[in-house]
Formats: C-alpha cells, structure tokens, sequence
C-alpha cells in the first residue's frame, strides 16, 4: 500500500474558464511539492486529472469521450499501481459528484471546486483501492495558499471571489459554482505583493463578475479598491475578468485614465444586442445602457481594446433580435468576440422557456455572425500599423519557431522576426515593437 504520493506521474487536462487553468496551476504546484513528476500526457501517467466545465453540452459529451478513451489503456511500465487513476475535478465534478463514479466506472475520484486541498488524500484513498469523493460546498475557497505550478512564470492569475449571484437565465455556473463571495482586500493585497517579489510582471484578477467585489463583505461593491490596491504593488500589467455591465461603475471606469498598471483592454459580455432577449437572460441591462457604457470606457480610455461574449440562439430569439446583435457588433467594433450557439443546461430556467430555435438558424446566424466580428476585429487592429507598442514576449511562436511571440497592452498577439543583432527578447520581458501588419487575430512587427 502507498503511504505517499511521490514517484507518481501525472497529467492534468483543463476545460473552461480562466478559473479552471488557475485551479490547474494550483493543483500541479502542490503535487509536484508533493514528489510527483507531470508528464506530457496521459499515457505516461499514473494519474490523470481533468479540471472539467459544464457550461456547454459540448464540454459534457467531450469529457466522457476523453476519459472512455483512457479505459482501456494499460498503466504505464514501472508504475507502482496497478491501475492508472483516474480524477475529475472543476465543474462537472462540483455538480455530479458520486454520480460519475457510477456512470464512468474507472473513475475513482471525484473533487468539487472547493476539494482542492483534499486532492491528494483522496488520491491515496483510491492508490489503495477505494473510491474517493469531495463535493462539499463549504470546502477551502480561496486554494491561493497552495503552490502554484504557472504556465508562465511572469503571468499569474489571481481570484478575488468566487460563484455568482447573477443567475442569468441560461447559465449554469452559479449551480455549480455558488453564491459569490469575495477574499478579503489584505488576502488579495499579499499575493499581488509575493507576485511581484517573485518576478511576476502580468496579474488577471479572477471572478465570474469582478465589479461586484465586496458587495457580501461591504453590502456594496469596491473592485475600485482592489485595482487600487494591486496597482500600487508595482506590477507592470494588470488585467481582470469578467465583468457584468449591469455593475461596472464610473469608478472602475475611471481608473483606465487613472491607473498606470491597468492594460487599456476591457471585457464586457454583452451576450445579445436585444432588449428583449437581454430580458429574458435576466441579464438586467439594455442595448442602449450597454452602448452608453462603452461610450463612458471610450471616453476614459480612447484607445481601449474591447471584447465581448456573445449567445446565438437563445429561445424566442427572431432574425430582428439577431439583426439587434450585429448592429452592436458594428457599432463598438470589438477587438475579439467569444461567439457560442445557444446550449440548453438542465436546471436552469431557460431550458424551459419555448420556441427554441432551430439548430439550422442558430448555425446561420453564428455563420454571419462570425464573419461580422472578423471584419470589425481587422478593422480594429489595422489602426495600430506604424503604432510603437511594449511587447510582453512569451517564447518562440507555437506557428514558427523562429518567430518570438508577445503580447500589447491591448492583448493583441504579436509575431517578431529574431532582430538581425540576434538579440532575442527573453520570454517575460517587454520591448518596444513597430507594427508592420495587421491581420484578424494577430499582429506582426519588428523589433526596435
Ligand atoms: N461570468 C462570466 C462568464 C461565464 S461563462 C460572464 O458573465 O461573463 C462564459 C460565457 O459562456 C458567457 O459569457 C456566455 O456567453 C457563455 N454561455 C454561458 N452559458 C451558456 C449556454 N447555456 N449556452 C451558450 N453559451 C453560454
Ligand atoms: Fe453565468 Fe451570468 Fe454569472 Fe456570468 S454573470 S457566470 S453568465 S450567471
Ligand atoms: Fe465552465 Fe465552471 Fe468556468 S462551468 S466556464 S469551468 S465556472
């Protein structure tokens, strides 16, 4: 029988949000100081762990194809268990828990999205044979405590709350995920502060709806005060995600002009561009609240780099209501669009509602809809041609290898030659790039 975890490998697979791949960081980190080694991938590993999201139907059914494929597949040679294990965390894991143990057999465990301390016992439980579940709700919240293993050493994520009291009607993750609550302001404070000691040079603050930070604290929001507070840590970059419109304040707003760390990039889910529609997400803003808003942003910060989450789709939703959604689209001129087809989750309201439109029509509509965004989004990046901008590089670009990528203030992804000199920017420093060439999703330059 195992008494430790070290000597094992690993895998983690991460679906779904920005809060996932920070839980994933976590997760890797601690069993890596455990003694575990991470593998590339599932093959080589004793244990395989998938940080799950079920805010789609696709991320449901692909979840079950992955860890199906793995059934049959012998535990590597040298392994000390006799079978690999097998481990779902994230969303599906919160939500269906015991269950999955049931309907995927050689799955031994189970972890909610607040286990994450309890990972590597459960872990040990199932090295010797038993089935391993931890769905409760009032676990460790804030898992901030645990070592974390970043994808890149200079970005790190940071969660300020956690769940959501939004409810819109189609969405699951305050089901999954619960009420919201926010970490203290002192909490949130020292990790921004042990980030910059350690090098960090980009910090996203995390939550399904960071405006309203605090509000279960205060009994009102103040993600004024944690930009404040995280802007005067010294970080080079600050970031946050996600924003509800209904809460985004005059404030907030104001600390674009204001504050020299926050990037000049803002993501504002509208989900549809009709008031109608928008009333029947709960969504609780209208078209025209909404244009104003990034009217005020613009006017903070004319520069600003805008993004958006958009639904086709939705029950009830009329070729009008989508026209409504493409005229926002062309009015704002986003720099990136996150566009999904309506998929209908159970126990939420809208999987109720009537007059569900045809799979055909939410395909057409997405179609034209896409090609909007790109229009617009090429648009958009082609004013930088000639621009000068502070790249943060990354590495080697995954399309070339010799070509360094790097990221502008505005989040654009930039592609540089390797300078003549053969001075290579080293992956997390800034240098200033001019812009050359401007494509959809991309940008091209030259180093200075
Ligand atoms: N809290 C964040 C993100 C939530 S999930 C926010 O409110 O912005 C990310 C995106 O998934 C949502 O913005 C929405 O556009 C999309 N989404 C959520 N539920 C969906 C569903 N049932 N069908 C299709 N897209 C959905
Ligand atoms: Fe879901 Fe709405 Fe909460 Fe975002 S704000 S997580 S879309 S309920
Ligand atoms: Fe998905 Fe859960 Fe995030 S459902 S979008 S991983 S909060």
């Amino acid at each position: 029988m195992l008494t430790g975890l070290e000597g094992l490998t690993f895998s983690v697979q991460t679906f779904g949000c920005q809060m996932n791949k920070h839980d994933s960081e976590r997760i890797i980190g601690m069993l890596e100081s455990l003694g575990c080694q991470e593998v590339a991938g599932p093959e080589e590993s004793d244990i395989v762990i998938f940080v799950t999201c079920c805010v789609r139907e696709s991320a449901d059914t692909r979840l079950s194809g992955h860890v199906m494929s793995l059934k049959d597949h012998p535990v590597r040679t040298g392994s000390p268990l006799d079978e690999r294990i097998i481990a779902i965390g994230g969303c599906i894991g919160q939500r269906d828990g015991e269950a999955l143990t049931q309907r995927m057999p050689h799955v031994q465990v189970v972890f909610g999205t607040s286990a994450l301390h309890a990972l590597p016992s459960l872990l040990l439980q199932a090295a010797s044979g038993a089935r391993a579940v931890d769905t409760h709700e009032d676990g460790v919240l804030f898992s901030t405590d645990l070592p974390a293993h970043r994808e890149h050493a200079w970005a790190a994520w940071l969660p300020i709350t956690v769940g959501c009291n939004n409810f819109c009607t189609y969405c699951i993750v305050p089901h999954v995920r619960g009420r919201e609550r926010s970490r203290a302001l002192e909490d949130i404070r020292a990790e921004a502060e042990a980030c910059v000691a350690q090098g960090v040079k980009e910090i996203t603050l995390l939550g399904q709806n960071v405006n309203s930070y605090g509000r279960d604290l205060h009994g009102e929001p103040r993600f004024a005060e944690v930009l404040d507070a995280v802007d005067a840590t010294g970080i080079e970059r600050l970031r946050f995600a996600t924003s509800h419109p209904k809460d985004l304040s005059e404030e907030v707003i104001r600390r674009f002009s204001t504050l020299r760390s926050l990037m000049p990039a803002l993501h504002l889910p509208v989900q549809s561009g009709s008031d109608r529609i928008l009333a029947a997400m709960n969504r609780r803003y209208t078209q025209a609240r909404y244009l104003d808003l990034i009217h005020r942003v613009r006017d903070a910060c004319p520069g600003i780099a805008l993004s958006t989450d958009i639904i086709v789709g939705f029950p009830g939703e009329t070729e009008e209501d989508f026209q409504q959604t493409l005229e926002v689209v062309d009015e704002v001129g986003y720099h990136q669009v996150f566009t999904f087809i309506y998929s209908k989750r159970e126990g939420t309201p809208a999987a109720t509602y009537p007059d569900e439109v045809p799979r055909e029509v939410a395909q057409d509509r997405f179609g034209r809809l896409v090609e909007v965004v790109g229009l617009r989004a090429l648009e958009q990046n082609q004013k930088d041609m000639g621009a000068v901008v502070p790249v943060l590089f990354e590495g080697p670009s995954k399309k070339d290898p010799r070509l360094m990528t790097g990221k502008t203030p505005k989040g654009q992804t930039v592609h540089v030659g390797a300078p003549e000199n053969g001075c290579v920017p080293e992956a997390g420093s800034i240098a200033s790039v001019r812009i050359t060439e401007a494509k959809t999703w991309y940008l091209t330059g030259t180093l200075l």
